[in-house]
């Protein structure tokens, strides 16, 4: 890995020894190959989604071409190993984020389902069953992503729901006076992202959560960035939800996690109705299978489920090694200290240019690898999509505009931002690339 002398503000050198050896990660990365417009691709839109290593693929055409059988109650063979390796991915989510148990993990398509699943039986809860009441109160911030804002607005809607917002101040920091005060005896819920996917803070959920809990409300926390970034231990973190997107951890598309207090999801109401989730049926009426099953109508995303979690053929001994699996060999530890290396790194370089503002905290170790800036040339912002197009056309892939958090644009002044986010298999001279490449934007090509 490149020499980071000069470039190390903000990071304590002594956590960054131990470096992970990038290189041989991106070996595993086929997509890392390819070249855009006659140059090497520099994927920076890791918070979008990340790319796949060949293990994950391996596992699951592995598991659709020796495996595949529908799930839970089947007969024969493949439906028992696909069963057996469903529940394994399960249990080895649980361990990963420190669970008690599989029973508190329910596999969902991602992070929006997951809290809509929330939203939906908090929503329709009855008098034996865990829910909201008109005029209870829904504590969120500023900062959410429309994935932990809108589903609130249409419980809000439905069910008389008074929403508060935290607001942030210009380093893009919650006040947790200001969130003591918020709280009230009809505070039910405080819902936030662990890390902002604009502002990159990584925000004090464990903190917020005693906060929470002492005033009598639950605490769900969205982990889209902080999940697939950071040491994970909700028992530690003490929060009652979590959700979180495979696809944004090495995984697939389309399989997600949420994760709840089992005592808790005892008592919510299902959100999706029909098969697998039931215990008995009769013409009048159904009762509800136990956990986590109760919340996973239908056939789930067996083959995604297991290229998340990892599984092992219990006859053969085969492993199917998961996203989880790889994490859990590069270790967590390391890959937040990589994270901040190259976080530093583009914080530094981009402070250095002229007319480019940073949006979120200035440190760092305050954020997750998530940067997020304005370009200001004669006084006006430049066009973020300008920016990430004229990019593009040097092969370094960023994200532009609105990153699905519209209020927080307009609290931020508005215009859209151009955002890079880093992962294991990003290089330091990838982020140089970047700078590189944008002080030329800046100099040479923006009107
Ligand atoms: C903070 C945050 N929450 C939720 C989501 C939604 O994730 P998904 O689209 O995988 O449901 C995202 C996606 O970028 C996010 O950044």
């Amino acid at each position: 890995m490149p020499a980071t002398s000069g470039c190390d503000e903000g990071v304590d050198q002594a956590l960054v020894e131990k470096a992970m050896d990038v290189g041989r990660i991106r070996e595993d990365f086929p997509i890392l190959g390819r070249e855009i417009g006659g140059r090497q691709l520099v994927y920076l839109d890791n918070a979008a989604t990340t790319q796949k290593p060949r293990q994950v693929l391996d596992t699951l055409r592995t598991f659709y071409e020796t495996y595949n059988g529908n799930i839970h109650r089947s007969p024969h063979l493949l439906g028992q190993e696909a069963t057996d390796l469903y529940l394994q991915a399960h249990q080895n989510v649980a361990r990963f984020i420190g669970a008690e148990d599989e029973r508190e993990i329910i596999f969902v398509r991602n992070s929006t389902e997951g809290i809509n699943l929330v939203a939906y039986s908090l929503l329709s809860g009855g008098s034996d069953q865990m829910g909201l009441a008109p005029g209870d109160e829904v504590l969120l911030t500023v900062a959410e992503h429309h994935s932990n804002l809108v589903p609130w607005q249409m419980v809000r809607d439905r069910k008389g729901v008074v929403l508060k917002f935290l607001d942030i101040d210009d380093e893009g920091t919650l006040d947790l006076e200001e969130l003591e005060r918020s709280l009230t005896e009809r505070t039910k819920l405080v819902c936030l992202a662990h890390v902002s996917n604009v502002l990159g803070t990584v925000n004090p959920v464990r903190e917020i959560g005693k906060l929470a809990h002492a005033a009598g409300a639950l605490l769900l926390v969205d982990g889209a960035q902080s999940v697939p970034h950071l040491p994970t231990a909700v028992k530690e973190m003490d929060c009652d939800f979590l959700a979180f997107s495979g696809h944004k951890m090495l995984a697939p598309m389309g399989i997600g996690v949420l994760y709840g207090k089992r005592a808790l999801l005892e008592k919510m109401t299902p959100m999706l109705y029909g098969g697998d989730m039931i215990a008995d049926v009769t013409l009048d009426g159904a009762s509800w299978n136990e956990l986590p099953w109760k919340f996973e109508a239908g056939t789930p995303n067996v083959g995604g489920a297991i290229a998340l979690g990892g599984a092992t053929d219990r006859h053969s001994g085969r492993r199917l090694e998961g996203a989880v699996d790889y994490l859990n060999r590069l270790g967590m530890d390391a890959v937040r200290r990589h994270e901040l290396e190259l976080t530093a790194r583009a914080l530094q370089g981009l402070r250095a240019m002229p007319g480019v503002r940073v949006v979120g905290p200035p440190q760092a170790e305050r954020r997750c690898g998530v940067v997020a800036f304005q370009v200001e040339k004669d006084g006006a912002v430049c066009d973020a999509h300008l920016v990430a197009q004229l990019l593009n056309d040097v092969g370094i892939a960023v994200r532009a505009g609105g990153h699905c958090a519209y209020p927080l644009m307009r609290r931020l002044g508005g215009g859209g931002t151009v955002r890079i986010s880093v992962y294991v298999y990003n290089t330091v001279s990838e982020v140089d690339t970047f700078l590189g490449a944008l002080g030329e934007i800046i100099t040479h090509k923006l009107l």
